[in-house]
């Protein structure tokens, strides 16, 4: 049975202070829920720091990036075992963001995978369509495309720690979110190719996100549908109230 994930994508805010207040009142908030998987993913000055305060709690902790490099000329990069000793168990891969504004190509985001898994650290590799892709009906077509070049060349059992994360680029940071309905028609599509690429089971276990303005009052409804097994949050994970809301959603 795959469990539900509620992740934060801090994106690029908070410093250290801001940081702690944050993840010291989520911690105090959902100390006692063993039912959903947990994970902030702080900027990488914080992680260090977030890492003390989380690491004997229920809240795993992840980065947004990383090279695929070990050491050397790269100024500033971040390499996979700096993000080990940080503390980091997951990395985010390929986000949109990374897609739009710094030149992530599938063939990098294959990379980083490659370097992720190499380190022990889990990837959580991101896909999704632009607007202009939705409106001319190549959804599927995009996210065959990014799914295959992140997966290239990867064995059924790298599949065992990779979580998958749906974030059609229009509905992130725009507060429209893809109905229920819709988002799990992409999930399935994702699941139905990995049974393609891997197998039946490699497809059943894998963790696919769904991310685009998740918010307290449509997690749990997007939460419930069969193929969507929680959420990668931007905005309302910088809140509290709201990433506490959303770690609840559709508890009974
Ligand atoms: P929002 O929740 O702010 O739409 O951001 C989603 C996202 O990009 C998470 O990675």
């Amino acid at each position: 049975m795959r469990r539900i994930l509620v992740a934060g994508n801090w994106k690029m805010n908070k410093d250290i202070r801001e940081s702690l207040e944050l993840v010291k009142k989520i911690s105090y908030a959902v100390n006692d829920i063993s039912v959903r998987d947990i994970l902030v993913c702080p900027p990488y000055t914080s992680l260090s720091a977030v890492h003390e305060l989380v690491k004997d709690t229920n809240i795993k902790l992840g980065a947004q990036n990383l090279f695929w490099e070990e050491s050397g000329a790269y100024t500033g990069e971040i390499s996979a075992s700096m993000l080990k000793s940080a503390g980091c168990e997951y990395v985010i891969i390929g986000h949109s963001e990374r897609r739009q504004y710094f030149g992530e190509t599938e063939e990098t985001v294959n990379k980083r995978v490659k370097k992720a898994l190499e380190s022990g650290l889990k990837p959580i590799i991101c896909v999704g369509e632009t607007l202009q892709e939705r409106e001319g009906s190549i959804t599927e077509k995009v996210v065959d495309k990014q799914i295959r070049g992140a997966f290239e060349g990867l064995s059924e059992a790298d599949c065992d720690t990779i979580i998958v994360a749906y974030e059609p680029v229009w509905a992130i940071g725009t507060g429209k979110t893809a109905t229920p309905d819709d988002a799990n028609n992409v999930h399935k599509f994702i699941r139905n190719l990995l049974k393609e690429l891997y197998n039946e089971n490699v497809a059943e276990k894998m963790v696919i996100l769904y991310g685009g303005s998740v918010k307290p009052d449509n997690a749990a409804e997007l939460f419930a549908m069969e193929d969507i097994d929680g959420g990668l949050v931007g905005g309302a994970s910088l809140k509290s109230d709201d990433f506490i809301a959303l770690i609840k959603a559709g508890i009974e």
